[in-house]
């Protein structure tokens, strides 16, 4: 017996085929984030031979052995997986986490982690690895900056030493703050400029910055050069409702730390600024 993880996916269900046509017996597992059971129905119908399928996650272990045994498989072909080959060169590898996080063990784990999505960027052929700077939510911005000078630098360097280059996106991270301040110091040009004397790109995204007062267009422009990445993402603003809350929004009844109040976020073309494709 042979398990195909992700059978039912674009690979899985040809291989499938190929399986069942040769005369083997095929068991798939899927848990169809990215995929429909009508595939495997195709494949039993174009082989006219059945194939097992059984519904479940790879990162569940005891799902895998229970598959293993239960079905006697003797071989495994692993396609069962998020990235494809497209998403995986046309974007960087991203890990969005707090790199000044508060907790110091915590904060190593997540620089450790950067420094293997750099590895994983050189064995993938991708020139770039995105992050954010985060924030230590007990700091001011200014000590702020003083952390992220001691902990930048080291991932910048592991990072060119290996030909890869670390974007910061924009995101104000307003949710990770208590008070809904911004969690990423990366929010403004003042911060992009000081970032890229740290050797950081920037990770362009236009709807953060509307909600701030910054008009995307005239803050970019001087540094297009430092953008080796941009995403197309609306926002749409509501100023009748800031005029309750202000550019912190909602205070006093914000159970979503996310949720300002007055502001959302759109697909391109339904907010303010005007993309031109
Ligand atoms: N398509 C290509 O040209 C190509 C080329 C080389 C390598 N690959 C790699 O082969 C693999 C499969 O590619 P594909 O194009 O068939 O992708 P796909 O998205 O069509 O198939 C992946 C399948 O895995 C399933 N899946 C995802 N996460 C799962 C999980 N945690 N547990 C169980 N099932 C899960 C999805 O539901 C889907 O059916 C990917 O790793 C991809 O990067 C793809």
């Amino acid at each position: 017996m042979i398990l195909v993880t992700g059978g039912a996916g674009y690979i899985g269900s040809h291989t499938c085929v190929e399986l069942l046509d040769a005369g083997h017996e095929v068991v798939v597992l899927d848990n169809f984030s990215n995929s429909s059971r009508t595939a495997l129905e195709r494949v039993q119908k174009i082989c006219k031979k059945p194939l097992t399928v059984v519904e479940g996650d790879i990162r569940d272990q005891a799902a895998i052995e229970k598959v293993l045994t239960e079905f006697g498989c003797t071989v495994v072909i692993h396609f069962a997986g998020l990235k494809s080959v497209l998403e995986s060169v046309t974007s960087p590898l991203a890990y969005y986490e707090n790199n000044l996080h508060p907790d110091e063990a915590r904060r190593a784990e997540i620089a450790a982690h950067v420094r293997h999505a750099i590895d994983a960027a050189v064995l993938l052929g991708v020139e770039t690895v995105g992050t954010f700077i985060g924030r230590h939510p007990g700091l001011s911005v200014k000590e702020n900056v003083a952390l992220a000078e001691r902990v930048l630098p080291p991932l910048v360097q592991y990072a060119s030493e290996r030909g890869i280059k670390i974007i910061i996106e924009n995101c104000v991270m307003e949710g990770w703050h208590p008070d809904g301040y911004p969690g990423n110091i990366a929010y403004s040009p003042e911060l992009w400029e000081w970032m890229f004397s740290l050797g950081l790109y920037l990770n362009y995204d236009p709807s953060h910055l509307l909600w701030m007062g910054i008009d995307p267009i005239e803050a970019v422009r001087p540094y297009v050069d430092r953008v080796l990445h941009a995403q197309a993402k609306d926002i749409e603003l509501f100023p009748g409702r800031r005029n309750r809350y202000g550019f912190p929004g909602k205070a006093v009844q914000r159970d979503d730390p996310w949720d300002t109040g007055w502001w959302r976020y759109r697909v391109p073309g339904l907010g303010q600024p005007t993309f031109l494709l």
